[in-house]
C-alpha cells in the first residue's frame, strides 16, 4: 500500500468535524486495529482485537457512538488516542504536560495523519506551543508497538512534561488482569485479580523494572488460562520508572469498557523541554490472541526473533565462575576450572565479580574498571588466553553504572556520584550519573581497554541496586536521563564491538525488558538455581521472553540461595529450557557428576536449534503440583516437553496430561529423555505406553488429548521428545 499523509486545516473541537478523518484499518497477521473519528477532532481507536475484513470497519465505526448518559457530558462518550480531561475523560490522562507558565498542553487537534501498510502516525497540535505524535505499527507477528512523542515548538516557552502514556480500550468481556511480581530470587510470579472500576496501577520507582515487575500485564475473559479466553496483553519496553495501568471508570472508555496502557513514571520538572526539544515515551508493545496466554506469548515471541538485533549464532554453552569462587580470585583456580568446563562442553567462560581494583568483597572497588594486580599480576589475558585456546569464548562480569565510595573514581569524582536520599547505600554502592557525558565517555573509556586487552567477547552487565532518589549534584532527579545515557552507552559500546554479546542482569531478573534487550543479547534470570524455583521463575518470564535469550543454569546439589537440595537430573532439566550455563565448581565434581554434566551438555547441543526457535507451550489444568511445559518447532515435526514435579498432592495418579501444540494429524513417536540420569517416581509401575523401548507412536490428536504420566516424585522432571514419523 503506498503512503498517504493527509493535512488536516485547523478545526473546532467538539461537534462534527469539517473534515471527518477517514477510519485507517491496521490489520496484520489476524489482528485489526481500527481508528476513526470520535466525538471530537482527536481520533479514537474503534477497535484492537480479532482481525476484522475492511467491510466490516464501516459497521464498527458507525457502531462506536455509545449512548448520551444522565448527569454525563452533553455528547456521546469518547475515548480519543490522546484521552485527557479536555475531551470529557475522568480517567488517567494519556498526556500530562504544561508550559512553565502554567498552560497545559491538553486542547490538541489533529494536524495530520500518516498511514502506510499496517502503520499509522497521528499528529496533533496546540495552540502553536505544542506538537504531540501518536505511532502506531502492527508488527508480522500482529504485535502492536505504540509510542508517542511531544515537541515544543514554541518559540520561547518551556514545556514540563510529566506523563506520556499510550493507552488502549478493551472490551467488558475482559475481565480478570493477570500480571507478575517478585522479590530477589522468585522474581516473574503470576498474580490475577479481577477488573473492577477504579485504577490497578503498577509502578517502578526503582530505577529499574525491578524483581516484582508487572514484566506483563493480561487482561481477559473470566479464567483465561494458558490454552483458553480471549486476551490482550502489554509490556512497556523501557529499563527505567514505568507505570502499568488498567483502568475501569463507570462510564467506560467511548464503546469500550476499560483501559490497557503503559508509560514511563516522570518526576515534576525532569523533563523539562526548551523550544525546539522532543520527549519520546519508550515503546509500548500490546498483543492480542483468542487462544489464551500461549497465543500472546507466541506472539510475543515470533516479534522479539524478528528484531535485526536478535542473537542468531547457536547459544552457547556457558559457566559462570560466580558461585564457585565468588570474589576469590587466583589464575590456577580459575585456570583449572576453565579446563574442567572445556573438558564438559563448555563453550563460553564467564570471570564473574572480583576481578577489579580492589575487589575482594561487595564494598570496595566498583568504577574502578583496571585489572587487580593482586590476584591477577599479569592481567586477565594469561586466563583469556588459556579459555580461547580451549575452544571457549571469554566472558567477564561488569556493573558500569555503580560506583562504591571506596574507590579512586569516588574520590576523585564525587560529583559523579548519583546522590540518594539520606546518603542510603544498598550493597555499599551508588550509582554513577550516566547523564553526565564526561562520566559515561570515562566509564567507556575503561571498558573499551579492558574488552580489548583481555579479548572479551561476552559482558555480563549487572545492576545491584534500586534507584531510590537519583539525584544529580543540582539536587534533580535524573532517572530518565539516567536510562537513556545507559542505552547510549550500551550502543557505542556495541558499536565499536560488534561481535560483543552483553547479559543483562540485576540481582538476577530486576532489569528483564525490551529497552535493554534492543542492546543486550540475553538476560540473566534470577539468582536462584534451584529448581523448584527456578521452574517458576522460568515460567513467568518465558510469557514474554524466548528462551534462547533466558539463562538458565544449572548448579550444585545444594542451592547456594535456598539450600534446598535437588536431583541432578531435576536441575539439568530445568537449565536445559532456555540459553543454558552452569554456575558450580566443576574442579569438586565426582567423576559421576562430570559425566552427568557432559551429557547434559551434548543433549543442549543436540535440542537448542528446536528449543531456540520453536513455540512456547504450557498445558492447563494438570495437577497443582505439576507443570507441562514445551517447546514445538515452527513446522509441528518435533518438540521437547518438561513434565515436571514440584510438589506432592493428594490425586495417587496422573491422568491424561495434554501435549498441546503438535499437528492433529501427524504420528509421532514419544520418548524420555532420561541419560542425564533417572527421574525418580512414586509409582511401582511406569504408564504401558513408557515402557516401548523405541517410544510411543501416535497421533499429534492424541498427545493434545494428553498421556497418563508417570507420578513422579517431587523435585523431579521427566523431558519427553516427541519426532514426527512417517
Ligand atoms: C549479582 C548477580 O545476579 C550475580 O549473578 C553475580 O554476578 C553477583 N551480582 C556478582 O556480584
Amino acid at each position: 500500500m503506498t503512503s498517504s499523509i493527509k493535512i488536516h486545516d485547523e478545526q473546532k473541537r467538539g461537534g462534527a468535524a469539517s473534515a471527518p478523518l477517514d477510519p485507517i484499518h491496521l490489520r496484520r497477521a489476524g489482528v485489526s486495529v481500527v481508528i476513526a473519528q470520535g466525538t471530537f477532532d482527536v481520533p479514537d481507536i474503534v477497535h484492537w482485537g480479532a482481525a476484522l475484513r475492511d467491510a466490516d470497519v464501516a459497521g464498527m465505526v458507525a457502531s462506536a457512538r455509545p449512548a448520551i448518559l444522565n448527569s454525563s457530558v452533553d455528547v456521546p462518550r469518547s475515548f480519543p488516542v490522546i484521552a485527557s480531561r479536555a475531551f470529557g475523560w475522568s480517567g488517567t490522562p494519556a498526556l500530562d504536560a504544561r508550559t512553565e507558565d502554567g498552560a497545559r498542553i491538553e486542547s490538541l487537534h489533529l494536524t495530520a495523519v500518516e498511514s502506510e501498510g499496517a502503520a499509522a502516525t497521528l499528529r496533533f497540535s496546540t495552540a502553536s506551543t505544542a506538537e504531540v505524535e501518536v505511532a502506531y505499527r502492527l508488527d508480522e507477528a500482529g504485535v502492536l508497538h505504540a509510542s508517542s512523542s511531544v515537541l515544543n515548538t514554541s518559540l520561547d516557552r518551556v514545556i514540563d512534561v510529566t506523563a506520556v502514556r499510550v493507552l488502549l480500550p478493551i472490551p467488558a468481556r475482559a475481565a480478570e488482569i493477570v500480571d507478575h511480581t517478585g522479590r530477589w530470587t522468585r522474581e516473574f510470579q503470576p498474580q490475577r485479580a479481577s477488573i473492577r472500576d477504579g485504577s490497578w496501577v503498577r509502578t517502578s520507582r526503582r530505577g529499574r523494572p525491578g524483581h516484582d515487575t508487572s514484566l506483563i500485564t493480561i487482561v481477559g475473559t473470566p479464567g483465561f488460562a494458558y490454552r483458553t479466553g480471549e486476551v490482550w496483553a502489554s509490556h512497556i519496553a523501557w529499563s527505567g520508572n514505568s507505570e502499568t495501568i488498567v483502568e475501569r471508570l463507570p462510564e467506560g472508555a467511548g464503546a469500550h469498557s476499560s483501559v490497557l496502557g503503559a508509560g514511563e513514571l516522570l518526576d515534576a520538572g525532569e523533563v523539562k523541554l526548551q523550544p525546539g526539544e522532543e520527549y519520546r515515551s519508550p515503546g509500548v508493545v500490546l498483543a492480542w490472541s483468542d487462544s489464551g496466554i500461549d497465543g500472546v506469548t507466541e506472539r510475543f515471541h515470533r516479534s522479539v526473533r524478528a528484531r535485526t538485533v536478535h542473537p542468531t549464532r547457536p547459544r552457547p554453552l556457558l559457566l559462570n565462575t560466580w558461585e564457585a569462587v565468588y570474589f576469590d580470585h587466583d589464575f590456577d583456580t580459575l585456570a583449572e576450572l576453565a579446563d574442567a568446563a572445556a573438558d564438559v562442553g563448555v563453550e563460553r567462560f564467564v570471570l564473574d565479580d572480583g576481578w577489579f581494583r580492589g575487589r575482594r568483597g561487595d564494598t570496595a572497588g566498583l568504577g574502578d574498571w583496571f585489572v587487580d594486580a593482586g590476584p591477577w599480576p599479569e592481567g586477565l589475558r594469561p586466563l583469556s588466553d588459556r579459555v580461547h585456546g580451549r575452544g571457549m569464548q571469554f566472558g567477564l562480569w561488569v556493573e558500569p553504572e555503580m560506583v562504591n565510595l571506596d574507590s579512586d573514581l569516588a574520590r576523585a569524582h564525587p560529583d559523579w556520584v548519583l546522590r540518594e536520599a539520606g546518603e542510603l547505600k544498598w550493597r555499599h554502592q551508588f550509582a554513577l550519573d550516566f547523564s553526565r557525558d564526561d562520566v559515561v565517555e570515562h566509564i567507556l573509556e575503561r571498558l573499551d581497554r579492558v574488552i580489548i586487552e583481555a579479548a572479551v567477547d561476552f559482558v555480563k552487565w549487572d545492576h545491584n541496586r534500586d534507584l531510590h532518589a537519583a539525584m544529580g549534584a543540582d539536587g534533580a532527579r535524573r532517572m530518565h536521563a539516567q536510562t537513556l545515557g545507559l542505552y547510549r552507552m550500551l550502543a557505542e559500546l556495541r558499536r565499536r564491538h560488534p561481535q560483543l554479546e552483553i547479559e543483562t542482569c540485576a540481582s538476577g531478573g530486576g532489569r528483564a525488558d525490551l529497552g535493554i534487550l534492543e542492546h543486550t543479547d540475553r538476560v540473566w534470570a534470577s539468582d536462584c538455581n534451584d529448581p523448584t524455583e527456578r521452574q517458576r521463575i522460568q515460567r513467568g518470564l518465558s510469557t514474554l521472553l524466548p528462551p534462547e535469550l533466558v539463562g538458565t543454569h544449572i548448579g550444585p546439589e545444594e542451592s547456594h540461595t535456598t539450600h534446598r537440595q535437588a536431583d541432578f537430573s531435576f536441575r539439568a532439566a530445568t537449565a536445559l529450557f532456555g540459553h543454558a550455563g552452569i554456575e558450580w565448581d566443576l574442579s569438586a565434581c565426582s567423576n559421576e557428576e562430570f559425566d552427568a554434566v557432559s551429557a547434559w551438555a551434548r543433549m543442549y547441543r543436540e535440542l537448542r536449534g528446536v528449543l531456540h526457535s520453536g513455540v512456547t507451550v504450557r498445558a492447563d489444568h494438570v495437577d497443582d503440583g505439576t507443570l507441562l511445559h514445551g517447546i514445538v518447532t515452527d513446522d509441528r515435526r518435533e518438540a521437547v516437553y518438561a513434565w515436571v514435579r514440584l510438589d506432592t498432592s493428594s490425586a495417587a495418579h496422573t491422568p491424561r496430561v495434554p501435549m498441546p501444540g503438535l499437528d492433529p494429524e501427524q504420528s509421532y513417536r514419544v520418548r524420555a529423555r532420561e541419560e542425564v540420569g533417572p527421574v525418580s517416581r512414586h509409582q511401582i509401575g511406569d504408564p504401558s505406553w513408557l515402557a516401548a523401548e523405541a517410544g510411543f507412536v501416535c497421533s499429534g490428536a492424541v498427545l493434545e488429548q494428553g498421556l497418563p504420566l508417570p507420578l513422579l516424585n517431587p523435585g523431579q522432571a521427566l523431558v519427553l521428545h516427541v519426532t514426527a514419523v512417517e
